[in-house]
């Protein structure tokens, strides 16, 4: 397979196809991406590329023998939101520190706003924004004092600008009537909201949240999908990763989906929602005979109900189902292929157990 020109050439798949779309010397790499230079953003390094984050068999195995992320390539077109989306403990925040630099993968290797890792990572970060196991804030200062300590530990940050930027992050996450408010005082809405604000103390092409709606109520819930929805509105891309389907479904473009440890699913929400009809469901008079019919077929999980029997469609069609039967004898009054609605298609992936909810 050829390199992708385009996001959009990138053939998604299923668990078990490799990227080999995703050669990070070349897509990585490639200088077709709209992602303009940043004004903000001086120096020499002008990498860009049509993946925000692109990664080819990025692995980490702790210490203690666990393998935590497996061989995981991600392709992030640049410009997306990307739900990065699994189950508790399924290896999100691992990944999401091996794409900071946080911790040295394994093995892999990954390329960020075209930069490959870790030797542009000084290129890289301060064009990415991030939001990993929350920033440590200081309880007795106000909102906008914290932000302007973070702000200075980050020494690429222009000092000018610091009262022009804090507010303008604080505005952003509709915390500037509360800029002066302790941080004690805030809600966990607004301390949420606060460390998203800090990923936005500079103009970003890419900020990552990991769980950024992690222990909001529904209206937080709410109020980080409208951030995020105007974050990526300006062209930054995206990457939130969460555990719960329902809080990034709304928002994203592009789902990844582990399960322990692995990328099983990647692609737009568009080809998640549009996959394989599961089962075939077939009405008639005469069950029995159906059933028998289908499992001399060959197709698993044969199940009766009634006048209704069902069964997984595997690669056969449902028109070839449909002839068979009528071949056999059985009358068919109707044959439905009942698509998988996403939330199925999530625990088809990730295997029971994943908080759909
Ligand atoms: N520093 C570490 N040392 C050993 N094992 C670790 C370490 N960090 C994470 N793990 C293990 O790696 C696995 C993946 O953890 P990770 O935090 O990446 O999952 P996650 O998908 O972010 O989960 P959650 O939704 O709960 O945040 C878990 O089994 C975890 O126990
Ligand atoms: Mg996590």
């Amino acid at each position: 397979m050829s390199s992708p020109a385009s996001p959009e050439e990138v053939a998604f798949g299923r668990s078990g196809s490799h990227w080999d779309a995703v050669p990070l010397d070349d897509a990585a790499r490639r200088s077709t991406s709209a992602v303009g230079p940043w004004t903000e953003t001086s120096g020499a390094a002008t990498a860009s590329s049509a993946y925000a984050i692109a990664s080819s068999g990025l692995t980490k195995q702790f210490r203690s023998g666990q393998l935590a992320v497996d061989g995981v390539d991600l392709a992030v077109p640049a410009g997306c939101v990307y739900g990065f989306l699994g189950p508790n403990g399924s290896g999100k925040t691992t990944t999401i520190r091996m794409l900071l630099g946080l911790i040295t993968p394994t093995s892999g290797s990954h390329a960020m706003l075209g930069f490959p890792m870790p030797g542009g990572l000084a290129d890289a970060l301060p064009r990415v924004g991030s939001l990993v196991e929350g920033p440590a804030f200081h309880p007795h200062l106000s909102g906008a004092e914290n932000l302007a300590r973070l702000d200075a530990a980050d020494r690429t940050a222009d000092r000018r600008t610091v009262d022009e930027r804090i507010d303008a992050a604080l505005d952003r996450v509709g915390l500037l009537a509360a800029a002066d408010k302790h941080y004690r005082a805030y809600s966990l809405g607004m301390k949420q909201r606060l460390a998203i604000a800090t990923s936005l103390l500079r103009r970003r092409e890419l900020v990552i949240l990991d769980e950024p709606t992690n222990g909001l109520d529904p209206q937080g819930t709410r109020e980080v999908r409208a951030l995020i929805r105007k974050i990526a509105a300006d062209g930054t891309t995206v990457f939130v990763s969460s555990h719960l389907l329902a809080e990034v479904e709304q928002v994203c473009t592009h789902v990844g989906v582990m399960a322990t440890g692995k990328l099983v699913f990647q692609g737009t929400l568009e080809q998640l929602r549009g996959g394989q009809p599961g089962r075939v469901l077939i009405r008639t008079p005469q069950p029995e005979l159906a059933a028998k019919i289908l499992g001399g077929l060959g197709l698993a999980g044969v199940q009766e109900s009634g006048n209704e029997v069902s069964a997984e469609l595997g690669d056969m069609r449902p028109e070839e189902v449909c002839e068979r039967l009528v071949l056999g004898g059985v009358p068919v009054a109707g044959l439905e292929t009942p698509r998988r609605s996403l939330e199925d298609e999530f625990v088809h992936l990730t295997g029971e157990g994943f908080d759909v909810g």
